[in-house]
């Protein structure tokens, strides 16, 4: 069935990312992202060793007026030209939802063109169908520093989340675990670039619920592990980090293997006519390469094809977040009205249980 044709502002302000993004959605389901505007707020958070809610919510009230101005402009696009306008409602932190989100409501009622509150998780869910032309249903791992979690990606708003972190999200065990270590902040990066030098089996960390039945997560009993690990060698030696993050990385990637094996099996044996079968990464963590060499490695083993999109759509953007409201307009789901409000905790599946440490970006600090 085809679509009108339909062009969506959308603006992003869940954690410590402003972003603002024109993208169109042709009524065949391909896309075309028209500006992509995203500024960091990294800096302004690195001497905290973690985002700080506060600075987050004034740096989007700050910026995201001349970050909606650049979006238009780059993509040689004014409000009139627009069919809507979208935002990230939740989950997040909530003084950056609020900055987003009432500015998209500003936008929509001069230009009366519909509000769509997004999911941020469904910006994430959507974006290789952007991307890949990706059909449903597939699987989605997303590691970021808010979220870890396996979701079976059924249909636009039709999620069953499979898999959650039940204490720390992943990028926060590698962000903690490098603050552990005198490693700078954000600490993925920084472990990934020790870890290069390491050697993985000089400590013997745990792997993380190795073995359960339900594909979930939990990293903070490896926190534990990393500082009990360390304390004993201090002062550290650069050699010692790096050992240390090696084995942290070989844990996280062997946790990570066998939580998505149990993945990977369920999806063959609910949808077993499916050939093209794929798994997509998201978040920041998925730049890991260590990690990519691991989950191509059991995706190719259990015959699924694995889906990176480019790392500034895996990372938190706008795009995703227009791309997704433009999905729910084809899909027939209408705008949201002026009075939503956003929310700190938002599931995916509704369905699923609230679990400590899903569905949220809290801070990290
Ligand atoms: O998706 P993202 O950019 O945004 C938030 O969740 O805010 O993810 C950021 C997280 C941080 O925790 C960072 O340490 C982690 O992704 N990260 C990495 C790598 N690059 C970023 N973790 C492991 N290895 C990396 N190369
Ligand atoms: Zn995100």
């Amino acid at each position: 069935m085809t679509h009108p044709d339909a062009t969506v502002l959308g603006i992003e302000t869940s954690c410590d990312e402003t972003a603002a993004s024109v993208v169109v959605r042709r009524g065949d389901g391909t896309g075309e992202i028209l500006s992509n505007i995203v500024f960091s707020q990294l800096d302004l958070h690195a001497a905290y060793g973690g985002v700080v809610p506060e600075i987050a919510a004034r740096s989007h009230v700050s910026v995201l007026d001349s970050l909606v101005e650049k979006a238009l402009a780059d993509a040689d696009k004014t409000l009139d030209d627009m069919d809507a306008i979208a935002a990230t409602s939740g989950p997040g932190l909530i003084g950056g939802l609020m900055v987003g989100l009432m500015t998209a409501k500003a936008l929509s009622m001069v230009s009366g063109k519909p509000l769509h509150a997004v999911n941020h998780l469904e910006g994430h869910a959507l974006t290789a169908r952007l991307t890949d032309n990706l059909v449903f249903p597939y699987l989605l791992l997303l590691v970021s520093g808010g979220h870890t979690q396996i979701v079976l990606v059924k249909g636009v708003d039709d999620y069953e989340r499979w898999g959650t972190t039940i204490d720390d999200a992943l990028g926060e065990a590698f962000d903690k675990t490098a603050k552990l270590l005198g490693l700078p902040y954000p600490g993925g990066p920084a472990v990934e670039k020790a870890a290069a030098t390491g050697d993985e089996k000089r400590f013997r960390l745990p792997v993380p619920l190795k073995g359960t039945p339900e594909p979930d997560f939990s990293f903070s009993g490896l926190k534990t592990a990393v500082r009990q690990t360390a304390e004993p060698q201090a002062p550290l030696s650069d050699q010692t980090v790096s050992d240390i993050c090696a084995s942290f990385q070989r844990a996280v990637c062997l946790s990570l293997a066998d939580r998505l094996d149990i993945a990977f099996s369920r999806f063959a044996a609910r949808f077993p006519d499916i050939a093209d079968r794929a798994l997509v990464i998201a978040g920041g963590v998925a730049a890991n390469k260590a990690l990519r060499g691991t989950l191509a490695e059991g995706a190719d083993q259990h015959g699924f094809r694995l889906v990176a999109p480019p790392m500034e759509l895996c990372t938190d953007n706008a795009a995703m977040i227009a791309w997704a409201a433009a999905e729910r307009m084809a899909a027939g789901i209408g705008g949201d009205p002026l009075d939503t409000a956003p929310r700190s905790r938002w599931p995916l599946d509704s369905r699923s249980e609230t679990v400590m440490g899903s569905g949220k970006r809290g801070a990290k600090v």
